[in-house]
C-alpha cells in the first residue's frame, strides 16, 4: 500500500524537502525584519529557545503521526484516533490552501523581481523611486497575477511528478543551490564598507525591547518558520521508511531552518546599513529598500538577481510541501490520480489566490475590516497554524501517547534519550505557550 504512495528514496531526500519546506519566505524576507525590530540579539535568544523546544517537538510529533498513520492529515489523525480528532487533519489541508495561495503570489513576486532585476529598472535609484515601483506593480491587475500563474505552474508541474521524482528531486537540486546563494550573498554584505553597523545592530541586545509582544512575534515566527501546525511535516513524514530516525531528522530540519535564517540576517542587514536605509522598513524591505541597495552597490544587478533568484527557489520549495499536503488528501481519501489532484487543487488554490493579489490596488475588497491578502495572511498565521500546533502536541502528549513514543524509538525499540523532555513539552509547555499566543493574536 504504501509503496503505491510513494516514498523517499533517502534520509537525505527527505532532510532536504523538509528543510526545503521550512526554509521559505518566512527566513528570508521576514526573519531580518522581524529581529531588527524586535531589539536584534533579544529577539535571536527568545527564538532560538522557542525553535529548539517547542518548535522541535512538534515538529518530531508531526514526523510520527505522518509515519505512524502513513497518510494525509486527515486519513493519519482517521487512522491514529478517528472522532473529532480528525478535525485537525482537515484544518491542515483547508490550512494549507489559504497559505499556498497568498504565499503563491507573494512567489510571484519574486520571479517578477528576478527578471525585473536582471532586467535592469533603469532611472530609478533612491528607495523612494523603488517604492513607487513596487506600488504601481503589485497594484497592475494583470502582471502580477500571471506571475503569481506562474509560480503555482512551477509548483503543480513538481508536485505531479511524485515524492521520489518530483519533490525529493527538485530539493536535492535547490537546496544546495540556495545554500551556496546565500553564501555568496553574506559574503558581499560583510565585506561592504559601512557593514559593520549592520553586524552590530542585528547582534547587540537591546533588552528594553524584551515585550510580551515581542515574545509573541518570536513563537509565531518559529511555527511558520518550521512549517508546523499546517500538517506539512504530518504530509512528508507519511513518506519515511520505518527505519529513519525521526529524533535526529527533526534536529537536522530545525537547525538547517535555524542556520538559513540567521545567515539571512547577516546577508541583508549589512548591506541594508551600508548604503543608509531603514531596517525597519518590514515587508517592503526586500522588494523596495533591497533593490535600492543593489542599485548603489557595485555589480548589484547581478546580485540583485541572485538575490530574487534564492528568493524564489526558497519560496518554490515551501509550496512543493503546501500543495503536497491537499494533493495526498486527495489521492488517499478521495482516490484521485496525483495528477488529477496536483493540476485540480493547484487551479483550485491559483483562483483562490487571484483576489489576494488584486487586493493590492486593482480590487478594493475588504472583509472584516481587512484587505483579503491581510484576511488570508491572518487567518492563517494568526488562527489556523496555532490552533493545529496546540492540538498536535495534545493530541501526541495526551490522546496518543505510547503509539507515538514507539514510532520515534529506534530500530532496537529503545526510546530516544531526550523522549521524557519531549513529552513533557508535549503535554504541557507547548499547548499552554502557543495557546496563549493564539488568544494575544486574535
Ligand atoms: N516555512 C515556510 C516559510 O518559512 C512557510 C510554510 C508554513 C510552509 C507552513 C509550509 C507550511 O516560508
Amino acid at each position: 500500500m504504501a509503496g503505491s504512495r510513494g516514498r523517499f528514496a533517502s534520509r537525505l531526500g527527505f532532510i532536504l524537502a523538509a528543510a526545503g519546506s521550512a526554509v521559505g519566505l518566512g527566513n528570508v524576507w521576514k526573519f531580518p525584519y522581524l529581529a531588527g525590530a524586535h531589539g536584534g540579539a533579544v529577539f535571536l535568544i527568545v527564538y532560538l529557545g522557542f525553535v529548539f523546544t517547542i518548535g522541535i517537538s512538534v515538529m518530531l510529533a508531526e514526523f510520527a503521526i505522518g509515519r505512524a498513520g502513513e497518510k494525509n492529515p486527515v486519513g493519519a489523525f482517521k487512522h491514529l484516533k478517528g472522532g473529532a480528532w480528525t478535525g485537525v487533519g482537515y484544518l491542515g489541508v483547508v490550512g494549507s490552501c489559504v497559505i499556498l495561495s497568498f504565499y503563491s503570489v507573494v512567489g510571484g513576486w519574486t520571479i517578477a523581481y528576478a527578471v525585473k532585476t536582471a532586467a535592469g529598472m533603469p532611472g530609478l535609484t533612491d528607495a523612494k523611486a523603488f517604492g513607487g515601483a513596487f506600488a504601481a506593480f503589485v497594484a497592475d491587475p494583470l502582471q502580477p497575477v500571471l506571475y503569481h500563474l506562474a509560480f503555482m505552474a512551477m509548483t503543480i508541474a513538481i508536485v505531479a511528478r511524485g515524492i521520489e521524482r518530483g519533490i525529493e528531486r527538485a530539493c536535492r537540486l535547490l537546496m544546495p543551490l540556495l545554500f551556496v546563494i546565500v553564501v555568496v550573498l553574506c559574503a558581499r554584505s560583510l565585506t561592504l564598507p559601512g557593514a559593520m553597523a549592520g553586524i552590530k545592530f542585528f547582534l547587540n541586545p537591546d533588552f528594553s525591547k524584551l515585550t510580551g509582544a515581542m515574545v509573541t512575534a518570536a513563537l509565531g515566527q518559529a511555527f511558520f518558520s518550521l512549517s508546523l501546525g499546517m500538517g506539512s511535516m504530518i504530509t512528508l513524514g507519511s513518506y519515511l521508511s520505518r527505519q529513519t530516525h525521526l529524533a535526529g531528522s527533526a534536529l537536522w530540519v530545525t537547525s538547517l531552518d535555524t542556520l538559513i535564517a540567521i545567515l539571512a540576517g547577516f546577508m541583508i542587514l549589512p548591506a541594508v546599513f551600508a548604503f543608509g536605509f531603514d531596517p525597519g522598513a518590514g515587508p517592503g524591505l526586500s522588494f523596495i529598500t533591497l533593490p535600492a541597495v543593489f542599485a548603489k552597490m557595485p555589480w548589484g544587478a547581478g546580485f540583485g538577481t541572485l538575490f530574487f533568484v534564492l528568493l524564489a527557489v526558497a519560496a518554490l520549495t515551501s509550496a512543493f510541501s503546501l500543495l503536497e499536503v491537499v494533493v495526498a488528501f486527495l489521492v488517499d481519501e478521495k482516490g484521485w490520480t496525483r495528477a488529477k489532484a496536483a493540476y485540480g487543487a493547484g487551479a483550485a488554490i491559483f483562483l483562490l489566490g487571484v483576489p489576494s493579489s488584486l487586493s493590492f490596488g486593482a480590487w478594493e475588497l475588504k472583509l472584516f475590516g481587512k484587505g483579503f491578502f491581510e484576511l488570508m495572511d491572518y487567518a492563517a498565521s494568526n488562527v489556523m497554524l496555532p490552533l493545529g500546533g496546540v492540538l498536535i502536541a495534545l493530541f501526541v502528549g495526551w490522546v496518543v501517547s505510547p503509539r507515538i513514543m514507539a514510532e520515534t524509538a529506534g530500530e532496537d525499540g529503545r526510546s530516544f534519550s531526550l523522549a521524557p523532555a519531549w513529552r513533557v513539552i508535549c503535554r504541557y509547555v507547548a499547548p499552554l505557550a502557543i495557546a496563549w499566543v493564539l488568544i494575544s493574536g486574535l
